[in-house]
């Protein structure tokens, strides 16, 4: 026998549910930063790696320096019971989602899973296609934060439409869930996924290495970087072009190459989900990671993705607005060989950024320059900025007002 709701109790769940409602734009004012099980660990996820990474979240400074998200990819779903509800894997996480959520929570971290808008995820594993609106809810009772949702299997679905029923049934949940869109960019998801996503990716999946392409998918640091020229008009607070995780501390690329991998998805405005172990990360990794003034142009309020400004083949400079009429310059040496870098801002300064609006102005004042690695100011845009640049290295400087 069908059983009626009462009106009454409808218009109690509406309100409930507008009490609280956070406006989705205000879920992710500046690009998600967090770690993710995928590039280390692929498939080999369990409760106790996640809770040991929760805790080394916190002890190696990185939920202080703003890291907060812990996601586990894909592998966590073993399949569906009698009722359509998905069951996580019973041997890896034996106590279950709701307790892990919990154990994370009670570290000041938020909590992450990824599904797929497939029927299978990319490992097989049961995707959502279906069975959206069950699974939204069942991760609201989990305690879920932020859902990856991946592209496999997909089965010629539109992906809007596909990604849209995923945004609803999220809306829907009663909780606050950041929504990370996971279509490597073959739909043009910077068109369409704006008030869908927050954040969506640009490209195939990112591997270790500086400079490379893998036949069969995957892409390196100047690979994927290519690809973001161009997007920079389609972020924006709450809205952020992803060019996939980050691989620092992995160990196929050397220091200075993870310095510049960081240097740019900082410039890019990217979401900085951290990939690696955060357990046995040595200290130079860690200070990378979570080097505060780097990490202060990625955050930066205004939300203004860094563009291309000179593209000299091997060496490229790349310009992000930042707030209180401030910029951030990264010099790129695409090259494995050390090059001399002589530049001259004033020169520069014919270009107008009026792309950004934010009153930064090169040709009518002068600026204060400071190195974000070194922590070191070094010198004014009065004098040319004179120095080397290792190979495959990156500079990275901010400019503000000198007062007079
Ligand atoms: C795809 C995604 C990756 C990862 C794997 C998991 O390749 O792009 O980021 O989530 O699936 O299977």
């Amino acid at each position: 026998m069908k059983q009626k709701v009462s009106p009454a109790i409808v218009v109690l769940l509406i309100w409930y549910a507008a009490l609280n409602a956070q406006p989705f734009e205000s879920l992710a004012p500046t690009p998600p930063m967090g770690w993710n099980s995928w590039n280390k660990f692929g498939c080999n996820v369990s409760e106790i790696l996640i809770k040991e990474m929760a805790d080394a979240m916190v002890k190696s400074g990185m939920r202080d320096a703003g890291y907060n998200y812990i996601v586990i990819d894909d592998c966590w779903q073993v399949g569906r019971d009698s009722a359509g509800n998905i069951i996580a894997d019973p041997e890896r996480f034996p106590s279950g989602m709701k307790a892990l959520a919990d154990y994370v929570h009670s570290k000041g971290l938020k909590f992450g899973l990824y599904s797929c808008a497939g029927s299978s995820t990319c490992q097989g594993r049961p995707g959502s296609r279906g069975y959206q609106f069950q699974d939204a809810r069942q991760y609201a009772a989990w305690g879920v934060d932020y859902l990856k949702y991946d592209w496999c299997n997909e089965e010629g679905q539109n992906a809007k439409a596909a990604y849209k029923t995923m945004h609803d049934a999220l809306q829907a949940c009663g909780r606050p869930v950041v929504f990370s869109i996971c279509e490597w960019g073959e739909n043009k998801p910077w068109e369409w996924a704006n008030g869908i996503g927050h954040l969506w990716r640009t490209t195939a999946d990112i591997r270790d290495c500086f400079d490379c392409q893998i036949n069969w998918g995957g892409l390196g640091v100047l690979q994927i970087l290519d690809k973001q020229a161009g997007l920079e008009k389609f972020a924006g607070p709450g809205h952020w072009n992803d060019p996939d995780m980050l691989e620092i501390g992995n160990g196929g690329q050397t220091i200075t190459e993870y310095r510049t991998h960081f240097s740019l998805w900082c410039m890019l405005a990217a979401p900085l989900m951290a990939g690696n172990d955060l357990r046995t990360m040595d200290d130079s990794i860690r200070d990378l990671l979570t080097n505060p003034e780097v990490i202060a142009v990625n955050q930066d309020t205004l939300g203004f993705q860094g563009f291309k400004f000179i593209d000299n083949g091997d060496l490229e400079v790349w310009v992000k607005a930042l707030s209180g009429s401030e910029a951030a310059f990264c010099f790129l040496n695409r090259t494995s060989q050390v090059v001399d870098l002589n530049f001259n801002w004033k020169k520069m300064g014919i270009y107008h950024f009026s792309i950004a609006k934010n009153g930064f102005n090169l040709w009518k004042n002068n600026y204060r320059v400071r190195d974000l690695w070194r922590h070191k100011q070094i010198g004014t845009t009065k004098e040319n900025l004179k120095t080397k640049l290792a190979g495959h290295g990156a500079i990275l400087v901010r400019l503000s007002a000198i007062d007079f």
